[in-house]
Formats: C-alpha cells, sequence, structure tokens
C-alpha cells in the first residue's frame, strides 16, 4: 500500500453535475485538469469518451492513478503537470483541441488528511503544504518572510479579520515548522476555546495553502488554457470551495461571454476592431449540492459549479489581461 493510499479515499464532489454539464458523448477526448482520486476521469470514461488527459501537479496523485490508467485500456493518460500548462502538455502530446475540460480547485482528501503533507492541523506535521513537493514549504514563507508580508497573505488569501495580529505572533514565534505549532500561535493571537464553531487557525492555513501553490494565479491561468484548448461547442466545468476562487470563475465566464457592462475595467480597452468576440455561450446557474450529497459528504457544503460552453471566436488569452480582477 502507498502512503497516498493509505489516506481516506477522497469522495468526489458533485460528480454527477459535472458529467452532466460536460455532456460527455462517446468518442471525445477529455482533459480533468485536478486527476485527484481520478473520481471525474473515471466517470467521464464511464460516459464512453474515448481519451481523457488528466493532470496532477502532486507527484503522489499521479503515482497513485496508475492503477486506473491500467484499467483504462489506454484511454487514460496521466500528465505531472500544472493545468495552466494544459495547452502547451496537450501540444506535446500532439492534441490540439479538445470536448471538454473540468477543473475540481484545492485539495483533496488524501493531501489534506495525511498530516506529513502539513496542509491541516487535525494532525500535527511538518509545516509543508507544497502540492508538488517543490519549492519552497510554507515552514520557509513563516519563517523568512517579513511581518508585512505575512499579514497580506492572512488577509487576502484568508480573508482574515486579524491579519497583523496574527502575523505579528507568528514572526514573534519564530521559528516554526509544525502545523500544530502554528495553530497554537494563531489560537493565542486571535483566543480560542473548545466550543467555537471554527477553529481560529483555518483561516491562516487557507490563506498560507493558497499563496504557497499560487492557487489563484494557477486558476487565471487554467481558465486562459481552458479557453485556448476548447473547440467550438466543447464545455468548461470548474468546481470551487470558496469565494475568492469562485469569484474568479464568475468574472472570467462573464467578462468572457460579453455579460460584462461596456467601459467596465473588468474588458480590455476597444481596440480599431472593438471588443473581442465572447468566447463562452450558454453560462449556466451557479450548481451546489443537494442534500443527499452534503450527507454523504459535508465537504460538498461549500462547492460551487459554473460551466459554460465554447463559442468559435478565437480565445482572449493574452489579450485580456485583468479579465479576472
Ligand atoms: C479536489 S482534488 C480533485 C479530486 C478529483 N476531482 C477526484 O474526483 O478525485 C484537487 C487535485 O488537483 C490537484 N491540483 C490542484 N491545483 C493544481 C494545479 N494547478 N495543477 C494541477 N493539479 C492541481 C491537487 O494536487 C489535487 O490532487
Amino acid at each position: 500500500m502507498t502512503a497516498a493510499s493509505a489516506a481516506a479515499p477522497h469522495i468526489p464532489v458533485l460528480a454527477e453535475e459535472v458529467v452532466h454539464a460536460l455532456a460527455v458523448a462517446s468518442g471525445e477526448t477529455h482533459v480533468d485538469g485536478t486527476f485527484g482520486a481520478g473520481g471525474y476521469a473515471k466517470a467521464i470514461l464511464e460516459k464512453g469518451a474515448a481519451r481523457v488527459i488528466a493532470f496532477d501537479r502532486d507527484p503522489e496523485a499521479i503515482q497513485a492513478g496508475e492503477t486506473l490508467v491500467a484499467s483504462s485500456g489506454e484511454r487514460l493518460t496521466l500528465v505531472p503537470e500544472r493545468f495552466s500548462r494544459m495547452r502547451q502538455a496537450l501540444t506535446a502530446r500532439g492534441v490540439d483541441r479538445v470536448d471538454g475540460v473540468t477543473l475540481d480547485i484545492g485539495v483533496s482528501s488524501m493531501q489534506l488528511d495525511r498530516a506529513d503533507r502539513g496542509f491541516s492541523f487535525q494532525g500535527d506535521g511538518p509545516l509543508d503544504m507544497r502540492m508538488s513537493r517543490d519549492g519552497p514549504s510554507a515552514a520557509d514563507f513563516v519563517n523568512h518572510a517579513g511581518e508585512a508580508e505575512i499579514a497580506d497573505v492572512l488577509f487576502h488569501y484568508g480573508e482574515e479579520p486579524k491579519s497583523r495580529r496574527v502575523a505579528r505572533f507568528i514572526v514573534a514565534a519564530r521559528p516554526i515548522e509544525r502545523t500544530g505549532q502554528l495553530a497554537d500561535v494563531v489560537r493565542k493571537a486571535l483566543g480560542h476555546h473548545p466550543g467555537m464553531k471554527k477553529d481560529p487557525a483555518t483561516r491562516t492555513f487557507q490563506a498560507l495553502r493558497i499563496h504557497i501553490n499560487e492557487e489563484l494565479a494557477e486558476l487565471e491561468g487554467g481558465l486562459a488554457a481552458a479557453e485556448q484548448v476548447l473547440k467550438e461547442g466543447g464545455r468548461l466545468a470548474v468546481v470551487t470551495f470558496h469565494s475568492l476562487e469562485d469569484r474568479i470563475v464568475k468574472r472570467f465566464l462573464k467578462a468572457r461571454s460579453g455579460a460584462l457592462p461596456s467601459g467596465s475595467r473588468h474588458l480590455p480597452a476597444a481596440s480599431m476592431d472593438g471588443v473581442p468576440a465572447p468566447t463562452f455561450e450558454a453560462v449556466a446557474k451557479p450548481v451546489r449540492a443537494g442534500e443527499a450529497e452534503l450527507k454523504a459528504n459535508p465537504r460538498a457544503r461549500s462547492a460551487t459549479l459554473r460551466a459554460a460552453r465554447r463559442t468559435t471566436a478565437p480565445a482572449w488569452a493574452g489579450k485580456a489581461e485583468g479579465a479576472f480582477a
């Protein structure tokens, strides 16, 4: 048993709704940008897709997915890469355009539940938080960044109202090497009692995870890449887990479907030939998990699915910096 499979299995969130939004038809080629435990990839294959090219930046998710690759009859390809680079990775594999792209943003249960990955304070572990296992860890950041920079990260990515106070406590407690140690520092800064509904350290952990993995920039890059690789009529389905991410998807689809008022700062300046033509249409209303799913999987509570269909217009990517702001 690998270390990855020793963790609780990841229950796919909104899987039925995602497959419905992707309207998978037999013979199609789909991209799963966030393979995780393969829940979506498996569901897309079961619907008759000829090929699923699935990405994950976590080498352990890729390794654990080899069993599914072996049983897929060469229909599943796993790519250890960030989804923001899907265009280059597809081109390298001789794939130009695809029928569907899905993204299920955030961390998997395998990552969250394993104390040694350092994403959570439920069990004590090294303060790591790197999905791809490379680059600076959360410990590197909290031990070396300036107090103001730490406060900014906590404020912007964790929406922590007392970010300056928490940053001050963090700097005073350095070096911080363990998740349990960081959680205690935050609790000391904000006050904590056992009956509290939400642990005050939650916002700090979310902020650091987003920062260390550049998650919001990745999401923006992934949406722009999807716009480039989807063929006419191709479908995009994106599941997010908090308002910072959902806002990015919502604004992207609004801008790209021409639903923003003219003169908005979210649109590129009108050029000689005017505003680019919409690249997405049929933008669906956001979908949330129903009661039955919430009962079976409380993690689905904060999930939002947004979906749309690609038009024939050329991708804006590169022209429309700021369409996510
Ligand atoms: C919520 S899980 C996906 C679960 C999956 N849909 C399933 O049904 O099992 C998110 C996965 O995406 C991966 N991931 C997150 N950001 C990524 C990125 N920018 N590029 C590639 N993979 C990413 C994580 O490593 C994690 O394994």
